[in-house]
């Protein structure tokens, strides 16, 4: 199952497994108004997504509905043209129906679109709570997506435990992932080249990252580049990464090896061959000031750059409520 909430908010639920279409997710419009002149009385279909929309005024007290800006349409789905804003309250909350021991992905997307009319986004900044949680601080000024993963231990969002928060990079952005997964675009570097291949990778059952995702990597520059990816999430103290890693070539040997903040001795792979494989930390390592870097470097028998293809960083949302829940 599934839980959306867009802000030209969104919020999509979904459960976490098995969730391939519809069913499982509950996809919020925030703000938008329903028409009670016409037979849509819970939502619509969005044409461009496919996806199904309902109001937020069941889950949500308080709050004042408003639009983005008409110059602002442009590109957007039609869920992220209308926005709740909450001028008034120390918290407001949306309340989701969740089932007890499911586990649950979270998502908010916070678009500002001068909603106001007094274009500065930099004025709005606020904190998402998952239950009594932090989870993380929303500033609107540019498309923001927020992602938590959870196992909920009641029946409503308000009171779930929150566990793990996401982030995750590809080398480009990809929709299609059959667990509702969003695929970030990586930064580019000078250092790096992008590779691409029009061959199928075959999917680690494991980690199920899609194939569209894995057809593309970055590759250093020379055998002697150092990539490195570099993150800073000050919130956050424990943190898991993922590198997805698929070559798109046989012929040649590529080795590298691969760590993560230099705190276990480093893994040497070679990727394989229009195939996944995934080199991750055994358990949640702590940070003090919040980085997490992944360093990839070329062995001396390497006879190609190393490369990656994506990866996925899970930093993990403290847990203050008094009761617990947990399942794997
Ligand atoms: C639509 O809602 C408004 C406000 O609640 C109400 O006054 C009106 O009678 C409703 N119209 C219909 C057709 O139900
Ligand atoms: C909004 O501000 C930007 C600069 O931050 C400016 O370029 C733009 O013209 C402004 N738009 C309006 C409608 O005032
Ligand atoms: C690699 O692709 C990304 C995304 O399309 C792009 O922003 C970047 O400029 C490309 N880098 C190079 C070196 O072409
Ligand atoms: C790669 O890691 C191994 C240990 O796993 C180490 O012995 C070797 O020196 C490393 N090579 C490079 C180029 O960092
Ligand atoms: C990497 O080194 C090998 C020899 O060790 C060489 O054949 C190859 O051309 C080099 N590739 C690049 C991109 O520098």
């Amino acid at each position: 199952m599934a839980l959306l909430v867009r802000f030209a908010v969104l919020v999509v639920l979904a459960a976490a497994h098995g969730a391939v279409g519809q069913t499982g997710f509950l996809s919020i419009d925030c703000g938008l108004e329903l028409d009670n002149t016409t037979s849509t009385t819970r939502g619509y279909k969005d044409p461009d997504e496919g996806i199904f929309y309902v109001a937020d005024g069941g889950y949500v007290d308080g709050g004042e509905n408003h639009r983005v800006a008409a110059d602002q349409e442009k590109g957007h789905f039609r869920s992220d043209l209308t926005v709740r804003s909450f001028p008034s309250g120390v918290r407001n909350c949306y309340a989701l129906p969740t089932v007890a021991g499911t586990k649950y992905l979270v998502r908010v997307v916070a678009i500002y679109g001068n909603y106001d009319g007094k274009n500065s986004s930099s004025s709005i900044q606020f904190e998402l709570h998952l239950g009594v949680n932090y989870w993380d601080t929303v500033r609107a000024d540019g498309d923001e997506v927020y992602e938590a993963m959870f196992v909920a231990w009641a029946g409503w969002l308000g009171t779930g435990v929150p566990r793990q928060h996401r982030r995750r990079h590809a080398v480009r952005v990809v929709p299609d992932d059959p667990y509702d997964r969003y695929w970030w675009q990586m930064r580019s570097d000078p250092l790096w080249m992008n590779k691409s291949t029009g061959s199928t990778i075959k999917q680690n059952s494991k980690f199920a990252v899609p194939s569209h995702v894995m057809q593309t990597a970055v590759e250093g520059v020379s055998n002697g580049t150092i990539i490195k990816v570099t993150r800073q999430d000050k919130t956050a103290n424990k943190f898991m990464i993922f590198a997805h890693f698929a070559d798109f070539q046989d012929s040649e040997l590529r080795r590298f090896n691969v760590s993560i903040n230099d705190i276990e001795p480093s893994l040497q792979i070679s990727p394989p061959y229009l195939s996944t494989g995934t080199a991750s930390n055994t358990e949640w390592y702590s940070t003090k000031n919040g980085m997490y870097t992944i360093t990839l470097v070329a062995t001396s028998a390497s006879k190609l750059p190393p490369m990656l293809n994506a990866f996925e960083i899970y930093t993990l949302i403290p847990n203050d409520n008094p009761m617990t829940f947990e399942t794997n």
